[in-house]
């Protein structure tokens, strides 16, 4: 059978990580979480001390980085360096600061670069902002995802509390509204729904509601 590549875009914590490691994991494809690339990033750049706002200096760290998503049962493990830093990336700071080093063109063009290695042959499910707009165009299936703030902080929320984590409702929501921005308003590859994306609006549907019909729609064009 054919391998196609899935492109799963959307607003911050509207469920695409979720969705993409089920629906990887049903169609036996290799899930890649570009977002991770760029938290990877900004973790390094932050424990050296870097300027995140100095597009040279960030660069010339990247150049020497090397980030790597290694498959785990049911999900994903990231390595930087060598290091598995899947935990620390997902720190306040870390997601406080990803968007401004996300903006940078220089480092979008190599981490692009990067995800298109990783996704040529196909077979892949990947998210992020700019998957179907910029990274995998020619995708056979891209979905975009969405649900309302509200929706979107209050299932973090819960998430946190669940893990054990502390966790305030309204920073929440202030923080995606404020990565929402960052990653709407700026110039290079903003997120956008790219023109031949399908809609998914998650607001009222549960996790296995969307992955039944991103799996559908798959295998429609497998
Ligand atoms: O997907 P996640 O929320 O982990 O992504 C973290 C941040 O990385 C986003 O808010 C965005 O600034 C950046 N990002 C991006 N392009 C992608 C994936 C993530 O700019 N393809």
């Amino acid at each position: 059978t054919k391998k196609i590549s899935i492109a799963i875009d959307g607003p911050a914590a509207s469920g695409k990580s979720t969705v993409a490691k089920i629906v990887a994991e049903k169609l036996s494809y290799i899930y890649i979480d570009t977002g991770a690339m760029y938290r990877a990033v900004t973790y390094k750049a932050l424990m050296k001390k870097a300027d995140i706002h100095d597009q040279d200096e960030l660069i010339r760290l990247l150049k020497e980085t090397d980030i790597e998503l290694k498959q785990k049962n049911g999900g994903q493990a990231v390595f930087l360096d060598g290091k598995d830093v899947s935990k620390e990336i997902r720190d306040t700071e870390v997601t406080n600061s990803v968007s401004i080093v996300a903006a940078h063109g220089l480092i979008r063009e190599e981490l692009v670069y990067r995800q298109q290695k990783l996704g040529e042959k196909g077979g892949v499910v990947m998210d992020g902002r700019d998957i179907g707009t910029k990274v995998l165009p020619d995708s056979e299936l891209k979905i975009f995802m969405l649900a309302s703030v509200d929706i979107r902080a209050e299932r973090r929320h819960k998430e946190n509390l669940e893990k054990g984590y502390p966790s305030d409702f309204a920073k929440l929501r202030e923080e995606i509204m404020l990565r929402d921005k960052n990653d709407t308003e700026r110039e290079i590859s903003p997120l956008k729904k790219a023109d031949d994306a399908i809609e998914i609006d998650t607001s009222s549907l549960s996790i296995e509601d969307v992955v039944a019909r991103v799996v559908a729609l798959a295998r429609e064009r497998i």
